[in-house]
């Protein structure tokens, strides 16, 4: 099994809470890896101790009482050594939101909202066209080259939504091909209902709960919906996630983006893992959420490039909320997959600290998929870090826009 200590991190966040501190952050730090797991954390003195300096005889438990594995690290096996040169490291991003899989682009859009046209969910149809008209290759061609971007930037697990196929067989094609590259995969049949059933709302919706259901379900994980005016209306919105539910899927809900409505509540109430937007809450949404194990997922690209308000994470962090923050990387409302942007505006432009910010990218992420097995940097876990070029996580929002992504690793191998 290969073996890396990262050592010398001047600034380790671990998101494993401890003193009050819910980001577990440490000084003079080090990790150490084997194969995709994390095997053992504690202070760069002690690696060099025990780790480094070590005869054949393996210690095999830390100061701070973490078992350090006697296979090949503490076997005298080949230690491949990262020195993080007192800079900081940070759990790869958990991006809990994006819609990767599509044809074309509207920059067009974006250049006639910047002189004043609003942000309407209408688009998406354009993108459909563009995407039923791509084939399997070029899609697939295309996925790669932004899991790619995201790596790069810093992000190692991320969920891919369908919802620009909206007929049996594109929908179809895009979860299949959405799993080839991540298992976080969502069904949003119900995206908007499209041109070709215009008229015909209802039997769209039976569409989306039948055969579309029954074709996508085999790839995907989860089941999300667009509730918002203009998209589905809350029982619509209902029926579609009990189908999901149904045939084995998880709920997540788009709501409460455009303006004020049912998204939240519904998505309480329907026990979904998150819901995502909520840049339009009263105070009964924030009681529902506050009272729930739904995390609110913040996703101000979206604000950033359609001018609209952005969401106010500080009130539902003060209630008690769970925030994560997701890129929502789309055509339309969000084209950017930058988790650090994410931060920056997060801190920025809607209450949150660094430290939250971070939080909420990484930790936060993870709660809206409902994974344990990523955001945090403790022995057990995926080996998700990401070595920053900065002395602390704070320059991710005091820095917005300079590639602070120094080295990647995902399940312990560097992809970046
Ligand atoms: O999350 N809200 C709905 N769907 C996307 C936008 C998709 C588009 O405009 O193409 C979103 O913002
Ligand atoms: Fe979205």
């Amino acid at each position: 099994m290969t073996a890396t200590l990262i050592t010398n991190i001047g600034e380790l966040t671990t998101n494993v809470e401890g003193d009050g501190d819910p980001t577990g952050l440490r000084r003079d730090a080090a990790v150490l890896v084997e194969g995709s797991r994390i095997a053992w954390v504690g202070s760069a003195a002690e690696a060099e101790t025990h780790l480094l300096r070590r005869d054949s005889a393996p210690q095999t438990t830390s100061r701070d009482g973490f078992d350090v594995s006697p296979s090949s690290a503490g076997g005298g096996g080949h230690v491949q050594v990262v020195d993080a040169g007192g800079r900081a490291v940070i759990p790869g991003f958990v991006d809990s939101h994006t819609h990767l899989v599509f044809g074309g682009d509207r920059a067009d859009e974006f250049e006639a909202r910047m002189t004043g046209t609003p942000y309407a969910a209408g688009g998406i149809r354009r993108t459909v066209a563009a995407t039923r008209a791509a084939s399997d290759e070029q899609l697939r061609t295309r996925l790669a080259g932004f899991v790619a971007e995201l790596h790069d930037q810093g992000t190692t697990t991320f969920e891919v939504k369908t919802g620009y196929g909206l007929s049996v067989h594109d929908e179809a094609r895009l979860a299949r091909l959405a799993a080839e590259v991540t298992p976080e995969v969502t069904f949003l049949g119900a995206h908007v209902v499209p041109a070709d059933y215009a008229d015909r709302r209802d039997e769209y919706v039976d569409l989306v709960v039948g055969e579309m259901l029954r074709a996508c379900a085999p790839h995907s994980r989860w089941i999300d919906v667009f509730c918002e005016r203009g998209a589905f209306t809350a029982d619509e919105s209902r029926r579609i996630l009990a189908a999901g539910v149904a045939h084995g899927l998880l709920p997540r809900v788009h709501g409460n983006q455009l303006g004020p409505g049912d998204g939240v509540r519904l998505a309480v109430a329907a026990g979904a893992a998150s819901v995502d937007h909520c840049t339009y809450l009263d105070d009964a949404d924030v009681a529902a959420l506050a009272g729930s194990d739904t995390v609110a997922t913040l996703l101000p690209g979206v604000e950033f490039s359609t001018r609209e308000p952005y969401p106010d994470a500080r009130r539902l962090i003060d209630a008690g909320v769970t925030v994560a923050l997701a890129s929502d990387c789309n055509p339309g409302s969000s084209f950017t997959s930058s988790m650090p942007l994410m931060i920056a505006l997060a801190v920025r432009e809607m209450g949150m600290t660094p430290a939250e910010a971070v939080w909420a990218a990484t930790a936060g992420g993870a709660r809206a998929l409902r994974r344990d097995d990523v955001g945090v940097i403790e022995p057990g876990r995926r080996a998700d870090l990401v070595l920053l070029d900065a002395p602390t996580r704070v320059h991710l929002a005091y820095r917005p826009g300079v590639p602070l992504i120094d080295r990647v690793f995902k399940d312990g191998v560097e992809v970046a």
